[in-house]
């Protein structure tokens, strides 16, 4: 049987690759304290699962192609009360997750070898996403050094050519947790309207800041309404990953005309998962908000404190999300987690992260760094730091360095 070339030349994910030496590893008896996934533990409120609880239709029906209507309602709301933006109902469509608002834009707006804009490093699965549409990844270089930032315009434009459709960022970022700045944003509005682009805004991580700053999104720049396509989702906000629901946000009416046709073809997202995100919403205060924030506050102080007693380890501070890229001494953190799966342990215990290369669309790119996700408590996250700078001193030792 024949697979078509554009699923043949996408990849599995790069983190799961390991997966079977983590059996082994523990199979041995060893415990892996893991910083490579981006699943969070800490709970879900409880108006999701009373909201699904009281659900009395008799039968579990379709919902709308567009989505739940209280579910609609409540991300308007939402970008309202909480944003300070203005949306109608036929602005959002509720999706799959981001995940499924993402594969959807990337469906209305690409042919066979048109590119997209993205700042590296990225999130992974935007190249499956993109590439099974026929799409192209153009990397958006940045260096480490300087905080992973890309906005700006002579990093951008040179970058830009015919077959140029769209530039994708995400904000606040994966891997990276670097936030764009107002004025980066507004740059970003420009370039994609003088030359007539998508601006694709993946915010699912919109809360998680730590700076003080005001939420943001890309949807302020009205000027650009015809350009910007918001990607959200409750995954992250409401750590309810499994809720499966987010949405595609424009006021490009052309856009979601289109999108539309997708949303029919596969009839609508889960009900019941959107008649609990829609409690989600009606429950979220600004205190909810603040208090998962400062959970995560803590987490990443944690692992910023124990990355700068490690010799060698190069990063920048974290602006938002849950993650941190750190650049290790080592020549290849891919041979390191290897080893600290197969051959490193401490008081019987090892640990996992996410290696760099991954996440880079330029060949050869990250290879000596990685990414950290700080989803667990910090007691957890500080021992399996020390162990990451164990296991460094260990492996450097074995190679001779
Ligand atoms: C940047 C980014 N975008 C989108 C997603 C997809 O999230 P979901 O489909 O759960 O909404 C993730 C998940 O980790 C992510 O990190």
């Amino acid at each position: 049987m024949k697979f078509s070339s554009k699923i043949e030349a996408c990849e599995l994910s790069p983190i799961r690759k390991f997966h079977p030496y983590v059996v082994a590893a523990e199979a041995k008896g060893r415990k892996v304290l893991h910083l490579n996934i981006g699943q969070p533990d800490i709970e879900t409120p409880k108006a999701f699962f009373d909201a699904v609880k009281q659900f009395a239709d008799p039968v579990l029906e379709y919902a709308p192609s567009t989505g739940v209507e209280a579910y609609l309602e409540a991300v308007r709301d939402y970008y309202a009360q909480a944003v300070g933006i203005r949306l109608e109902l036929g602005d959002i469509m509720a999706t799959y997750g981001g995940s499924e608002a993402l594969q959807i834009v990337m469906a209305c707006i690409l042919e066979d070898g048109d590119e997209i804009l993205v700042p590296e490093p990225f999130y992974p699965n935007y190249t499956t996403f993109i590439g099974v549409t026929g799409g192209v990844v153009r990397p958006i270089p940045t260096e480490p050094e300087n905080g992973y930032r890309f906005a700006r315009r002579e990093r951008i434009e040179p970058l830009i050519n015919r077959h140029t459709r769209a530039i994708l960022v995400t904000n606040p970022g994966n891997p990276t947790g670097t936030v764009l700045s107002r004025e980066e944003l507004r740059l970003l509005a420009d370039i994609a309207k003088e030359h007539g682009l998508f601006l694709i805004s993946d915010e699912v991580y919109r809360e998680i800041v730590y700076g003080g700053e005001a939420l943001s999104s890309m949807l302020e720049y009205e000027d650009a309404a015809e350009n910007v396509v918001v990607i959200d989702s409750v995954s992250k906000r409401f750590s309810s990953c499994g809720a499966r629901v987010g949405a595609m946000i424009s006021r490009n009416k052309d856009l979601m005309t289109q999108a539309m046709k997708i949303c029919q073809g596969r009839l609508c997202a889960a009900t019941l998962d959107q008649v609990g995100a829609a409690a989600l919403y009606r429950f979220m205060t600004p205190a909810y908000c603040a208090g998962v924030r400062d959970e995560y506050a803590r987490r990443k102080d944690a692992v910023v404190e124990g990355l700068q007693k490690i010799p060698g380890v190069r990063f920048s501070r974290p602006e938002g999300a849950f993650y941190v890229m750190a650049t290790l001494p080592v020549d290849d953190t891919e041979k390191l987690q290897y080893f600290l799966l197969e051959e490193f342990e401490d008081r019987g215990e090892t640990v996992m992260y996410a290696p760099g290369e991954g996440f880079y669309g330029t060949p050869g790119k990250g290879r000596n760094e990685i990414r950290i996700a700080y989803v667990t408590n910090p007691a957890e996250l500080t021992r399996a730091i020390e162990l990451l700078g164990l296991g460094i001193e260990a492996y450097n030792r074995k190679n001779g360095r």
